[in-house]
Parts: structure tokens; sequence; C-alpha cells
């Protein structure tokens, strides 16, 4: 006998409700830290899938001495068996698919960027096919960088299904990964979600070409110079929302395998250093930025993963910016503030 709609919809309501396993690979990346943080604050159990065991990007979001302690798993995506060691071990129900390498690694070398983000994302999707009977969502990191330069397009926020037609090796892999989700979902099943962020900033963005404004607030908080080494238009969304955005889309109504834009602060690079000086009046003197636009379309429209997954919570820039410099402040002032990536 069908159980009445109303029951169902409890039914559903408290399933969704319960701890969930997650593993997420590329874990010890800047955006896999934030959703560590978020799926721990939840309850939930995430697994680390990583190339490395080094939580630094982790342990900046904790005080010290608190961080929990998460479940790590070593292992490589382009390797399968890993994978399926990961599930199988640790009974993993959803996945969320973060490992990969950045714009300039894959540009030096196009062959290990292959390897890595098409490769790996094809095993990921291949390991959830095989244990379909565990894993019941993937929600990958697909990026805007999959959209041609503005100037193909008219202007007005565009939607997800637009033409693609980008500049890069990795906005092309980004692309045949959202291919190959759509065929493993069309003749497996496979169910997932892929998401096309932006400018991802906040503490622990320390690598890949649009790290540079996250940079310039680490440089900011030291009270050190910094150019930035381009300008244009972008969109700026701050680290815990995309995160949050993320973990949204494990749960809810599984609404296809779609890509979905995400959509923050869509600014020029000087109106982002006018909102920085709203926060620190002291970047006028301190911040710069040289060099044209990216090629990349910056003006994307987020109404559709706001309909199926949403609200998906964007902070305003100003308020980002503030967390940000806050934090980098209390990390230096607590000896903690990794300085790698600035150079000399
Ligand atoms: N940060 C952004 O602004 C941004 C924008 C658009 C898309 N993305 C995408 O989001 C994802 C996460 O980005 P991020 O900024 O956290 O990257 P990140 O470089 O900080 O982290 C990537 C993580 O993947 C791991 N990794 C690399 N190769 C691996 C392999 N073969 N096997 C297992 N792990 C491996 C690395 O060790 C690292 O911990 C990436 O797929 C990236 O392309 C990021």
């Amino acid at each position: 006998m069908a159980l009445p709609i109303l029951l169902q919809k409890k039914l559903l309501q408290k399933l969704e409700n319960l701890p969930m396993r997650v593993l997420v690979t590329g874990g010890h990346g800047f955006v896999g830290a934030w959703i560590l943080k978020i799926l721990h604050a939840r309850g939930d159990e995430p697994i680390v899938f990583d190339l490395h065991d080094n939580a630094r990007r982790l342990e900046v979001l904790y005080p010290i001495g608190q961080t929990p302690q998460f479940v790590f798993q070593s292992g490589d995506v382009t390797k399968l068996e890993d994978l399926l060691k990961a599930i199988d071990s640790h009974n993993i129900e959803k996945i969320i698919h973060l490992a990969g390498l950045q714009v300039p690694t894959c540009r030096q070398n196009p062959h290990l960027g292959m390897s890595v983000n098409v490769g790996g994302t094809l095993n990921v999707l291949e390991a959830a096919r095989l244990r379909r009977d565990m894993v019941n969502r993937v929600v990958y990191a697909s990026s805007a960088a999959v959209f041609s330069p503005a100037e193909a397009y008219p202007t007005g926020p565009l939607a997800d299904d637009v033409p693609l037609n980008p500049g890069t090796h990795y906005g092309w892999f980004k692309i045949c990964n959202e291919g190959n989700a759509l065929v493993y979902h069309r003749e497996h099943g496979v169910p997932s979600v892929g998401l096309r962020p932006w400018t991802v900033y906040g503490v622990g963005r320390d690598v890949g070409m649009t790290s540079e404004p996250t940079r310039g607030l680490k440089c900011l908080a030291l009270n050190r110079p910094h150019l930035i080494n381009y300008g244009g238009w972008q969109d700026m969304q701050f680290v815990e929302d995309v995160a949050a955005a993320f973990v949204a889309c494990l749960s809810g109504d599984y609404k296809g395998p779609k890509s979905y834009n995400l959509r923050g602060a869509v600014v020029d690079m000087q109106q982002f250093l006018d909102a920085v000086a709203e926060v620190e009046p002291a970047s006028r003197r301190l911040l710069s930025f040289k060099g044209g636009q990216l090629p990349i379309a910056w003006d994307l429209c987020d109404r559709a993963i706001q309909t199926d997954y949403g609200p998906i919570p964007a902070v305003s820039l100003v308020e980002g910016i503030r967390k940000t410099l806050n934090a980098f402040r209390s990390l230096e002032a607590e000896g903690r503030l990794d300085k790698n990536d600035l150079g000399a």
C-alpha cells in the first residue's frame, strides 16, 4: 500500500537529516577544507581523499588545537582502484569531487592536466557506476572557465546552457567532464551535479590563476604592497558560500545530471580594490593591479541552482573581504599565517 504523501515527505526529511558519509576528493585543498568544516559542523562524516596528508588549509580554519580529526584516505584519482578502496572501506554514500590541477599547471603540462582533471573525474564517475548500490550522488567541481570570453555572448547574465568555447585546456577539460557526467547518467544512471565557480577567495586560497585577489588581502594583512597581475571583470565568490553550494547539492531532490553556474559579486578589479579600501583604507597605497581581462565571461546567471538546490548563500563582497582580512590578521598574530605563496 502506498504511503500518504505527507508521510512520504516526513520520511524523506528524516532520511536527509541522517549523517552522510561523504568522500571528498581533493579534501586537503582550499575549497575542500571549507567543505569539510561545513560537513563536520552538520554532523556528517566526511572522509578526506587526497594525495597528501597535509591538513594545513584545514587547521587554519579552527582555533589552535581544535581541528577535528578527519578520517584520511591516501589516494590518487588517476587510480580507479584507490577510489574503489576508499568507497568500500568507508561505506561511502556521496562523493564531492574536487581533486584537480589548476589553469597554470594544465597550461604547462596538458597531458598531466588531462590525466588528473579528465581521467580522474572519469574514474570518480566509473567508481560511482561500479558502486551504484552504495553511492547515490556525485557533486563535482567544474568551473566558469568553461565559458568563452564575454565578447562571444550577448550582454546580460548567461544561463548554464549557452555555447561554450573556452580559451584554455583547463576549460576544455572541465567541459569534457561535464559531458562524461551526462553520458554516465544516461547510460548507467550515475547521478551527478557539476558546479562552476569563478574566482573563489578566502583563507587557504594560495594556488591557481585567480588566487591573486586573496594574495592581495594576505599582503594587506601583513602591511605589504601587492600588484595583482590582471584586471577586468570577475565574479568574486566567498569560499564559505561556494562550499555551502557543494554541500547543498548533496541533498534535496535530484534534478538531473546538470552543471550549474554560481554567482557571487560581479565586479571589475577597481571595484574589488574599492571594496577592500572600504574595509581597510590603507589598501589604497598597498594594493594595485596591472593587466587585462581574463578571457572568461563573467556575468553568469545562477537562477537554476537557486531554484533547484537553493537558497545558496552569498555574503556581500565587503563582508567576505572583512572576514578574510580579519582571519589573516589573527593567523599572523598567532604565528600561523602561511606565507609560502607570497615569494620573497
Ligand atoms: N579555487 C577556485 O577559484 C576554483 C574556481 C573554479 C573551479 N575550481 C575547481 O574546484 C576544485 C577545487 O579547487 P581548489 O581551489 O580547492 O584547488 P586546490 O589546488 O587548492 O586543491 C586541489 C586538491 O586536489 C588534490 N589533488 C591533486 N591531484 C590529485 C590526485 N591525482 N589525486 C588526489 N588528489 C589530488 C591536491 O593535493 C589538493 O589538495 C578544482 O577542481 C578546481 O579546478 C576552483
